[in-house]
């Protein structure tokens, strides 16, 4: 017996916009009807000044959608499609297409859909270098994290249409192709978890303008972040001041110092901790502050300046002090600088120590602003390896412990 096709049975939109690379839909429309979805397409109207409507029709056997007022149409597509699809995707997505669902716009058929979609909508920017890098797209861009409904498939840095260098390539279909079949296709184990995720550095003033912090990029619990909200938990991010985009599906709460992190942390777990079924402690908080910040900027002199610093809350300890029974579970997180067998040592002390379920042992070097990152995980009789590879892999690791944790407490 053969396998069914990967997508069959799935319902997708592909709407291409106005950009060179819209050629490049064709290679996807046609992996995507291979693996079996049920494809429509809507060409914008610029879209139509680079790849014609009968290529698409030809590959799908169904009429090319795109005009808000087609002449022998019946009833509001947008409407009906935005409830039907399982996928809504915008391959290649212009900045002006970006500008329209930034800005909730529905003054042409793509964005009128995208407004309706009740489904999840990818999207893959097209243009170039300068288009993406301007102000105005940032500021668009920076709108649809904060919304968190259109996740975004690349772009990437290479060459562009005019011979251009830089970033606003279009991921290639294949990339693309990855995504839809990763969010069609992938279990929903975490469905129903509330996580708790903490990423980033703290930052503890030493007057208005300074601050004593640390090097941490928050790329790793955003990582966790992004991955459990794929995998259907209800996640929280508390974010020291980091410059990443909110992953889709994230509800973010941006925080600067460890104590405005330690009231977040609270209010959002409560004080029975019943707020969350997991917490994954991945910000890097400060362990001291300065014993006290000025209220004016301090001014420059000749006479060294020595600063006092005190311990912050350990925020970890605090909470595993405080959970009375298993719940929530709790991953630590210990970064050193120390060889492996040191470090699982230093993270197993952490583990008895703070009560917690299992730490993420990592190396600085290793880890700290990098996008891959090896490290062992730690628990109270094992170790798991996990090979240097992205931070989204790791993630997988942690979540897929957290949700075992959790299973073994409903048994
Ligand atoms: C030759 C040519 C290439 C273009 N390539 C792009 C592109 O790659 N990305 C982009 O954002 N806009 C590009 N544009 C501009 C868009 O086509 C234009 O902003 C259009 O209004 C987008 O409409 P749409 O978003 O409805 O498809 C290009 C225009 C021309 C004439």
């Amino acid at each position: 017996m053969t396998a069914a096709p990967a997508l069959a049975g799935k319902k997708i939109t592909l709407c291409v916009a106005g950009s060179i690379a819209a050629y490049k839909a064709v290679l996807l429309a046609r992996r995507l009807l291979a693996e079996g979805a049920e494809l429509d397409v809507s060409l914008t109207a610029s879209a139509r000044a680079f790849i014609g409507p009968a290529t698409f029709s030809g590959l799908t056997g169904r009429p090319v959608l795109g005009e808000m007022f087609a002449p022998d149409q019946a009833g509001e597509p947008h409407v009906v499609l935005g409830k039907a699809s399982d996928l809504v995707l915008v391959v290649p997505a212009t900045a002006d297409a970006l500008a329209r669902f930034a800005h909730g716009r529905a003054d042409d058929f793509t964005s009128a859909l995208v407004l309706c979609a009740a489904c999840p909508v990818l999207a893959a920017p097209a243009m170039h270098p300068s288009m993406w890098a301007n102000p105005a797209t940032v500021r668009n861009l920076a709108m649809l994290a904060t919304d968190g409904r259109i996740r975004l498939i690349g772009p990437v840095a290479g060459a562009v249409a005019s011979g251009d260098i830089g970033m606003g390539r279009m991921a290639e279909p294949n990339t693309i192709f990855d995504a839809v079949l990763r969010t069609l296709t992938e279990r929903q184990t975490l469905r129903g978890v509330r996580l708790l995720v903490t990423a980033g550095p703290t930052t503890e003033d030493i007057d208005p303008v300074r601050y004593v912090g640390n090097r941490s990029s928050g790329k790793m619990g955003f990582a966790v972040a992004e991955r459990a909200a794929e995998l259907g938990a209800q996640v929280t991010l508390i974010a020291g001041p980091v410059s990443l985009p909110t992953p889709p599906g994230v509800t973010r709460v941006d925080v600067q110092s460890a104590e405005s992190l330690r009231n977040a942390l609270w209010h959002v777990l409560g004080g029975d901790l019943g707020g969350t079924d997991a917490l994954v402690m991945a910000a890097a908080v400060a362990d001291y502050r300065p014993a006290a910040a000025s209220l004016t900027k301090l001014r420059r002199s000749d006479a060294p300046l020595t600063l006092e610093l005190v311990p912050n809350p350990d925020l970890l300890a605090e909470i595993g002090r405080a959970r009375r029974r298993t719940r929530p579970v709790l991953v630590g997180f210990a970064l050193g600088t120390e060889d492996d067998a040191d470090a699982v040592v230093t993270a197993r002390r952490k583990l008895a120590d703070k009560r917690v379920d299992f730490v993420v042992s990592n190396h600085a070097d290793e880890s700290i602003g990098r996008d891959d990152i090896r490290a062992v995980l730690v628990g109270p009789s094992d170790e798991e390896h996990v090979p240097f590879g992205p931070k989204r892999a790791l993630a997988d690791r942690i979540l897929a412990r957290v949700g075992s944790e959790l299973a073994a407490r409903r048994a």
